[in-house]
């Protein structure tokens, strides 16, 4: 759903919030399953993540600052390889990835989906064994391609005919081998923003099933000397969750695998679901654990295969924001807090904070929700709905659309929004030359920097027009 074209005041309902939003009897208490394991409030009143308060966090290291919660990363991590035990699992890294969290995910035994060669690069640069990454993209470019191979890269996901083309030259040019992976459409209406969603027909990623495409693919896959088929890959899309959407998904691919081993005599040992498991964001969220989401998969697979007679593939998953999503929160300071009154008398609650879409587009792309809580004190004052917004020049620069937060909310007041491990970081930008904040991981009330913020040096590195004058 879009925002409502006449502005966020037009829609309906705005001012009391969305009907979900529940007036909190206790604007202080944070809401378990939004936050990291390891975030509570102390007997002060101030909101600890990982040991650490965040205000002493910021002490240090200052605002916008994301904090990473390096107990529960590992966790989440732990958690889906554990549940899929029979499964091989890659962190999708463009959820969020920089070399400490690379050596996380190696160390906690996950593989690693990668999806440029920027990634590629920062896992190389942690270590990260090229045999357990899975290179994806609908557009790899030759050089890209070529570095993956060179490198030895355990799986290349190829997306279209062209790239099939590309990867066979390199191949035959460089004498090595590459292992394949076919990414297929197919043919699902996931439940989710139009933006995220992968498996219907009408968008660029995959070859389509229903359109022979796929079965073309494995064809041309086949027939090429150096490329080595492992099985096909279906992602349906991001924040999903109803695994409805998979069920379909897996059936059909299955069929196709099972096309493919009428058709071709060819039985693929391998075949990828994707990622995309819903986290909660807010408390109309209610995500599966893993163990929930491994049962049910494995039935599906299991009995979809006997019910084509094929052997049951090698599984493999790609979680990216249910592992990193609710490891990390964003620290904001309030700078200026602003009644503004709308048609009819009523009137909103602006809460400016020193970041905003710089640093989580989110709410402006996806029109997706988040919740936030004052992190530096606890208040006696009565709940108000408010509206948490950024420093940037425009009226969408939108944190957190809706959420109750103490009446005295005044500037100064940290204030902290969980669940923004997957794709804020990474898509963070420089808009308006802002600096993109740190990343600072906690753990057991050790504070590490592990992406540290930009300077005004590193803006104007690039710039090539200073002079010294
Ligand atoms: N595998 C493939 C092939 C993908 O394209 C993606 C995400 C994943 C795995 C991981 O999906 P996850 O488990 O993190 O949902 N920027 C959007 C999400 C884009 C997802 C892109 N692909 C957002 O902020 O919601």
């Amino acid at each position: 759903m879009r925002a409502h074209e006449a502005g966020w005041a037009h829609a309906e309902g705005a001012l009391k919030g969305p009907a979900w939003l529940r007036e909190p009897v206790d604007p202080n208490a944070l809401v378990p399953h939004l936050w990291s394991s390891t975030a509570h409030r102390d007997d002060d009143g101030a909101l600890r993540v990982g040991g650490m308060a965040l205000a002493d966090v910021v002490a240090d290291h200052n605002t916008p600052a994301y904090v990473l919660d390096e107990a529960d990363f590992r966790a989440r991590a732990r958690a889906f390889r554990d549940a899929f035990d029979d499964y091989e699992v890659f962190y999708a890294g463009k959820a969020f990835l920089c070399t400490e969290v690379a050596r996380w995910v190696a160390e906690e035994g996950l593989s690693l989906d990668v999806c440029s060669e920027g990634e590629l690069r920062v896992a190389l640069a942690a270590g990260f064994d090229p045999a357990r990454i899975g290179f994806h993209g609908n557009n790899k470019t030759t050089m890209e391609l070529r570095h993956a191979v060179a490198v030895g890269v355990g799986r290349i996901i190829v997306d279209s005919f062209h790239e099939i083309d590309r990867l066979a030259e390199i191949a035959a040019d460089t004498g090595r081998s590459a292992r394949v992976m076919v990414r297929v459409t197919a043919g699902v209406e996931a439940h989710t923003h139009e933006y995220i969603a992968t498996a219907h027909e009408d968008q660029k990623f995959g070859f389509s099933i229903t359109a022979g495409d796929a079965l073309e693919a494995v064809r041309r896959v086949l027939a090429a000397d150096g490329l080595e088929l492992l099985g096909l890959h279906s992602h349906i899309g991001s924040q999903i969750f109803d695994t409805s959407g998979f069920e379909v998904a897996a059936r059909r691919v299955l069929a196709l695998q099972a096309r493919i081993s009428d058709e071709l005599g060819v039985t693929l040992p391998e075949m990828d679901l994707g990622g995309g498991f819903g986290i909660a964001y807010t408390t109309q969220d209610d995500p599966a654990d893993p163990a929930q989401l491994a049962t049910e998969m494995s039935k599906i697979v299991e009995h979809e295969c006997r019910a084509l007679g094929i052997p049951e593939p090698a599984l493999s998953i790609e979680p990216g924001r249910a592992i990193v999503g609710p490891a990390m929160c964003t620290v904001y300071t309030v700078g200026t807090v602003k009644e503004v009154e709308l048609d009819g008398g009523q009137r909103r609650t602006y809460v400016s904070v020193d970041g905003g879409m710089s640093d989580n587009i989110r709410t402006a792309l996806y029109d997706a929700d988040y919740s936030c809580a004052v992190a530096s004190r606890t208040s006696a004052a009565a709940p108000t709905l408010a509206r948490v917004v950024g420093k940037h020049c425009e009226a969408g620069d939108i944190v957190v659309k809706d959420e109750f937060v103490p009446g005295d909310v005044a500037p100064g007041d940290l204030l902290a929004v969980p669940g923004t491990g997957a794709y804020c970081r990474s898509m963070a930008s420089n808009y308006n030359h802002a600096l993109r904040p740190p990343v600072v991981a906690v753990r057991d009330g050790v504070a590490r920097v592990v992406v540290r913020r930009e300077t005004y040096d590193d803006l104007l590195a690039t710039d090539v027009g200073v002079t010294d004058e």
